[in-house]
């Protein structure tokens, strides 16, 4: 796979954005903003749509060619203008050739009416990578999730139910590879009943190639210099075509919650304020219990933690959830305060050795040099200010965070409320409601409970989550060392100072229970700063530091055996081996039996060391599961992060182990 590149653009003599690769326009020559609003809004209906949501509804819109923008901010700004306080926007867009912000920023200018959305928009068009980008725009009442990459391979990889089609992307003429019945099967796949579609095209063999899909295609008469123009509607899966591949029940969607939108989440760390902030948004009352005094007390609590992409060249489902969550967490990061909540210095991983040196050049090959891209040993050292042995791998738009303030920040959405004090020893089912004890005390209840207790969901849930100790050490800054402008990775990691200290890290542990910072593990630390820059080491005067006396802290990671986070609806485990026995004979077998759902109890957990950057994406998945709305990430990537894998594969290897 090539990675991602930037649409590459001319401009005309009147300012307007013109593509190379497909030597067609982005919008018309007339005036984009009415032929937008005439093809798209009018022929979807929309504005009578969205006037008639209701607070708390939804409506979603997909579309082929994401491009400058446009059809989405006159959609948002008919949506701002006719939909109740209440209501949202989802709005779905693929994109292969995604604009450079500077060219976004300079098309958009184009349209001074749209300038307050257009704005926002930039705002958060951060961090733009290949795959599934979500953006959360106007405090979250309206969503874009972006499909960065081929049509024909995004949408194939989304779950969702689209109630309003967009079919833009150039002229049939000039793309032909897009406008294919393969497509046209795959909006059908994805149409919500009742779902509408238009596009500006009304050549006959695409209204053919759609109507074949299931679609009811009419011509109308077209605006500008388009004479007619194409509006239909979804009738439903042709009954002479196989139907899509059914999901796996274990898979499957629950029922949609239906009752009071009220969330008990278990546990004030980042998945749990993630968890928070996602439901918050969605107009759900949140009780956040936290047993220590304040929020982010546990592994979450680190001065400082590294927005750090550990990658793999081969698209792997975890490698795919990190660049999503990246972004995800990048994009968040602009509501905080630089410099004192986050930076984005930039994150270097050193080149320390043979076989690392072999992995960078494959990610270097396989990413975008926006994400990554190659330093050699002179490069690396004017970047990070400070000497060091290697090159290596250099991300422009990581950096390190305070998690603490993102939690902050998230656990402060209305809608939260944080009570802390609060340890749930035992959680009740009684008549569909959760009830959450301390012993003889009863905490809280509600329908919907989200378990983010890092690794004591255990006492829950039966799932597979290890507990593994590491410790940061805390170094005061020097006037040398505050040279260091980038965080510099090897086997550890050390950031820039923040309030006068630097955070190094962090030791790994699988048999220590004990929280007490060591003087054995401070040691460990300097060891791996003296691996990662002597020169840093001794500008931070590192051999003269006693480890028996440094400041740290020590927390628990908390890990899955195949290291994705935990995400999404819990079965009820013994009825789910009764439900799926036959697993175990034919690991390929599909029951028709619906999922054993323990109705309204769901996980965010097994974040491992990377939380910053899987834990808020994960919350947005929880809450897509529990909204029925389009998730976030490919569906693929959504059901390796699924609680129900460890069931199933449990099945499965009775199988195995039997043969
Ligand atoms: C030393 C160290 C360094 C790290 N460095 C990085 C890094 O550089 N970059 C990165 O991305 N990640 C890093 N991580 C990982 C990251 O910190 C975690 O993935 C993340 O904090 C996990 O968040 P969480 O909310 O799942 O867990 P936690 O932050 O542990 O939160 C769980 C919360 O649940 C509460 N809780 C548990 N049970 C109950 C109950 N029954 N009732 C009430 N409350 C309960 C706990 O008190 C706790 O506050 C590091 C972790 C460690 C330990
Ligand atoms: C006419 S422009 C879209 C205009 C856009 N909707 C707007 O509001 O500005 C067409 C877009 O489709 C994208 N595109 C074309 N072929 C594609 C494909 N196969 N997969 C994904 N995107 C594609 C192009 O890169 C381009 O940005």
């Amino acid at each position: 796979m090539n990675p991602i590149t930037h649409a590459q653009l001319d401009w005309d003599d009147q300012g307007r954005p013109h593509s190379r690769v497909f030597d067609d326009v982005y919008f018309s020559d007339q005036s984009g903003l009415e032929e937008t609003r005439y093809v798209f809004l009018e022929q979807n209906r929309l504005q009578e749509r969205f006037a008639a949501l209701s607070a708390g509804g939804r409506l979603v819109i997909g579309e082929t060619g994401f491009g400058t923008g446009l059809n989405f901010l006159c959609a948002w700004q008919l949506f701002e203008q006719h939909a109740v306080a209440g209501a949202r926007l989802h709005f779905v867009s693929v994109e292969k050739y995604p604009l450079s912000h500077a060219d976004l920023q300079r098309a958009l200018a184009l349209w001074p009416e749209l300038q307050p959305l257009a704005e926002q928009l930039l705002a958060q068009y951060i961090a733009i990578h290949q795959g599934f980008q979500r953006l959360i725009l106007d405090n979250g009442r309206v969503t874009l999730t972006l499909l960065i990459g081929d049509v024909l391979e995004q949408l194939p990889q989304l779950d969702a139910q689209v109630d309003a089609w967009f079919l833009d992307g150039f002229a049939p003429a000039k793309n032909p590879e897009m406008w294919t019945a393969e497509l046209f099967s795959e909006l059908a796949r994805l149409a919500a009943p009742g779902s509408t579609i238009s596009t500006f095209t009304s050549t006959g063999w695409v209204r053919r190639l759609i109507n074949a899909a299931g679609f009811k295609m009419k011509r109308t008469p077209g605006i500008g210099h388009k004479w007619e123009i194409l509006r239909g509607e979804f009738l439903g899966w042709p009954e002479d075509v196989p139907a899509p591949e059914r999901t796996k029940p274990w898979f499957a969607r629950p029922e949609r919650f239906q009752g009071e939108r009220h969330a008990l989440v278990i546990g004030g760390g980042l998945a749990g304020c993630a968890t928070a902030a996602s439901l918050a948004t969605r107009g759900w009352q949140v009780s956040l219990l936290e047993r220590h005094t304040a929020l982010a007390q546990e592994a979450s609590g680190n001065p400082q933690g590294v927005l750090y992409l550990k990658l793999s060249a081969h698209g792997t489902a975890l490698s795919q959830m990190i660049v999503a969550g990246f972004g995800y967490t990048r994009r968040a990061l602009e509501h905080l305060h630089r410099g004192v909540d986050w930076d984005g210095c930039g994150v270097l991983q050193l080149a320390f050795d043979a076989k690392e040196a072999q992995r960078q050049a494959q990610l270097a090959q396989a990413f975008a040099p926006n994400l990554l891209h190659l330093l050699d040993r002179a490069q690396a050292q004017a970047k990070a200010g400070i000497a060091v042995e290697h090159g290596g791998l250099f991300f422009p738009e990581g950096g390190w965070v305070h998690p603490p303030a993102l939690c902050q920040w998230q656990a402060s959405q209305p809608g939260i409320t944080v009570q802390t004090h609060h340890e749930v020893l035992e959680l009740r089912n009684v008549d569909g409601q959760w009830q959450a004890w301390d012993g003889e005390r009863l905490l809280a209840s509600a329908c919907v409970v989200v378990l983010a207790g890092a690794a004591e969901v255990q006492r829950f849930a039966d799932l597979p989550l290890k507990r593994i100790r590491g410790q940061i050490t805390r170094l005061p800054q020097t006037d040398q060392s505050q040279a260091l402008t980038t965080v510099v990775c090897a086997e550890g990691y050390v950031a820039p100072p923040r309030l006068g200290e630097h955070t190094l890290g962090a030791s790994f542990d699988f048999n220590n229970d004990d929280l007490t910072p060591t003087a054995a593990d401070h040691a460990g630390n300097l060891a791996m700063l003296h691996e990662i820059s002597a020169d840093l080491a001794e500008r931070l005067h590192a051999d003269r530091l006693d480890p028996a006396t440094l400041q740290g802290r020590a927390a628990f990671r908390c890990t899955s055996p195949d290291y994705l986070p935990i995400v999404g609806p819990l079965a009820d485990r013994a009825a789910f081996v009764q439900a799926y026995e036959v697993l175990r004979k034919d690991a390929r077998s599909v029951p028709d039996t619906p999922c054993p759902w323990l109705a309204g109890l769901y996980v965010n957990s097994g974040h491992g060391s990377r939380g910053l950057i899987t834990a808020p994406l994960s919350a947005e998945l929880l809450a897509a599961w529990l909204e029925g709305e389009p998730l976030p990430v490919p569906l693929s990537v959504a059901q390796a992060c699924h609680p129900n894998r460890f069931a199933v594969r449990g099945l499965i290897r009775s199988n195995a182990a039997k043969a």
